[in-house]
């Protein structure tokens, strides 16, 4: 099991969704954060509305998924959330120990979708 977190452009959320629902990827937590890249938020001004600081606006997404759809879910934030544009975002892929449901006790593979 995976867990991966996007940071992208609050513009590209709905794109994004859409691919991810497309490839059957449903379950998902999404929170609007601050962040900043590599240009420490200077020169990204242009694409997104100045937080605080040096901070930009951002979204996260959260997915926990079983291993055979960590490609589907990485091509459907790449292609939802690419605009070649400084800023566009980053994906990180975490290995996720363990899963549970809450309501019935399932764990693992089963329990995550
Ligand atoms: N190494 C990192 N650690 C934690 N968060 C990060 C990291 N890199 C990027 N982020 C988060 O992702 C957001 C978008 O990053 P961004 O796309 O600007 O990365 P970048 O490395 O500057 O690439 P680019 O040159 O394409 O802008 C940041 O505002 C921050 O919230
Ligand atoms: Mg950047």
């Amino acid at each position: 099991m995976k867990y991966i977190i996007a940071i992208i452009q609050p513009d590209r959320m709905d794109d994004v969704l859409e691919r991810l629902t497309q490839k059957e990827i449903h379950l998902v937590t999404v929170s609007n954060v601050m962040g900043r890249g590599r240009q420490k938020g200077v020169a990204e001004v242009y694409r997104s509305h100045k937080e605080a600081g040096s901070l930009l606006k951002k979204v996260k997404l959260e997915i926990a998924v079983n291993e055979a759809f960590v490609p589907a879910a990485v091509e459907a934030i790449t292609a939802g959330g690419r605009t070649g544009q400084i800023g566009d975002g980053k994906i990180f892929i975490l290995d996720l120990g363990e899963c549970i449901r809450i309501r019935t006790g399932e764990v693992g593979s089963v329990a995550i979708g």
